[in-house]
């Protein structure tokens, strides 16, 4: 290191949200790490200019599905142009899942899905262990993947007929074992004897416009599911995480399990914050179709109260696009049109335009459950989530300034259109730092080679 010049880079003035507030501050990079927070830090090789701007930790989605088989097709970005997309949203860890084939151990579905993600993925990355398989049979492989650094698990409770649904009767067992071994499940809830027979009788009478996506899968259903997977968990002792919460009724069982003692995390999504179920009535209604689906502006109302009231643990995407041919094919038909939505690229934008810029979060609370939150649950804490001395140097540097519009057409990923299109947006990106090298400057993604790396996680940690 040279006497003169301790930084490779200064990030100089910006507002930069530290865990102690909120500050005009220099941040100092040396060695891809954030070696300096202060003031009126000198000796870089590079500066870059951040005043007027906010400088953010990188953000963590905690939720993303890269290439993965629904229905008759395939989600349509891979990790590379997603992680490109995500750079764009200011997201530099993604954690993705693995996908368990029929008969195939978990492991070799993690190490199959980390081999999608080598040399790809221009974000740093993990996955979550999907149990869709058989999982009663997989017990085993559990505690050796904890020590291995995948400790998060994720199962569905619907998806029955796509093969991928855990039986009530299973899942104490693989709680407990996921449980004693320091890791965490992640559910899908949602009911689906009831999903089942509510999409036979639409179906019966003919009716399959994508209302009737919504009308499926009603509140109740996932309400349901959180009640009957929140008692098990009691039970055991075992810590939950609930992934897209979309329902007012949905977060008052989660409440009343909280209120038990039920040790239960919540994640949303930004679609389930600023959208709502009248989006299925338009032309192109199935284009939103997404599991769980859109709600009422009230259970979108609930869900920001519970945001700002610290209820709410952590917001992933649940990035899973397709494009508008791959949406259209079946005519609009509910029940073939494959479920899921864009949104690695948006996400920052909507939570500061309709969460912070709106006045109903903070800017530390955003940025808590954007990435603080979310690296500790997952045990990446000690590199993640923070802007804070001697964690990897992966800043977002934010324009709250500009007015504009959401376009697909100016976003990054293989989906031609954005559910979010046309929507007001306050702010831009401005610069994207991974481990100290920009990604993102302005318009141009300007990563010289692919630079994620795969975390390993410690056990999650539990929160304050
Ligand atoms: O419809 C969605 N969200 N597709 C992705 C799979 C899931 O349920 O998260
Ligand atoms: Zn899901
Ligand atoms: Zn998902």
């Amino acid at each position: 290191m040279s006497g003169r010049l301790q930084f490779d880079l200064l990030v100089r003035r910006g507002t930069v949200v530290t865990a102690g507030g909120v500050d005009c501050l220099d941040v100092g990079v040396r060695d891809a790490k954030i070696a300096a927070v202060g003031s009126d830090l000198s000796g870089a090789k590079q500066v870059i200019d951040a005043s007027g701007k906010l400088v953010l930790p990188g953000l963590i989605d905690t939720h993303t599905h890269m290439g993965i088989p629904i229905k008759d097709t395939h989600s349509i970005d891979d990790f590379a142009s997603g992680s490109v997309a995500a750079a764009f949203g200011g997201t530099t860890t993604i954690l993705d899942f693995s996908v368990q084939k029929p008969g195939q151990s978990l492991g070799d579905s993690v190490r199959g899905r980390l081999a999608k993600a080598a040399h790809r993925s221009h974000v740093d990355y993990s996955v979550h262990v999907n149990l869709t398989d058989r999982p009663e049979e997989r017990l085993e492989e559990i505690p050796a993947l904890i020590e291995q650094g995948f400790n998060s698990f994720k199962a569905f409770t619907t998806y029955k007929e796509q093969g991928m649904m855990i039986e009530w009767a299973v899942l104490p067992s693989v709680l407990a074992r996921i449980d004693a071994g320091g890791g965490l499940l992640m559910l899908h809830a949602e009911e689906n004897e009831m999903v089942t027979s509510l999409t036979a009788r639409h179906l019966a009478a003919g009716l399959s416009a994508p209302i009737y996506h919504a009308r499926s899968r009603p509140p109740e259903a996932e309400a349901l599911a959180i009640e009957k997977a929140s008692r098990i968990a009691a039970e055991i002792g075992a810590r939950l995480y609930i992934v897209h919460l979309s329902s007012r009724l949905g977060l008052e069982a989660s409440r009343r399990a909280k209120e038990r003692g039920v040790k239960l995390y919540l994640e949303t999504c930004p679609q389930y914050l600023v959208l709502d179920e009248s989006q299925y009535r338009g032309r192109e209604g199935h284009r939103w179709i997404t599991t769980p689906p859109l709600r009422s502006p009230e259970d979108r109302e609930a869900l920001w109260a519970a945001l700002e009231a610290g209820e709410i643990d952590t917001i992933g995407t649940d990035h899973c696009p397709f494009t508008s041919a791959q949406k259209d094919r079946h005519g609009g038909a509910f029940e073939r049109t494959p479920n899921g939505l864009p949104g690695v690229e948006n996400r920052l934008a909507i939570l500061y335009t309709y969460g912070v810029a709106s006045g109903r979060i903070s800017l530390p609370r955003m940025v808590q459950v954007l990435a603080g939150q979310a690296a500790r649950l997952f045990g990446i804490d000690d590199r993640k989530g923070e802007i804070a001395v001697g964690k990897d140097a992966d800043l977002v540097i934010w324009d709250p300034r500009p007015e504009v519009r959401i376009s697909a057409q100016s976003m990054h990923g293989n989906a031609d259109f954005s559910p979010y299109e046309g929507m007001k947006q306050s702010g831009r990106l401005d610069r994207t730092l991974l481990r100290g090298q920009v990604l993102v400057e302005g318009e141009e993604f300007v990563g010289q080679e692919v630079w994620g790396q795969w975390l390993a996680s410690s056990r999650p940690k539990t929160l304050k």
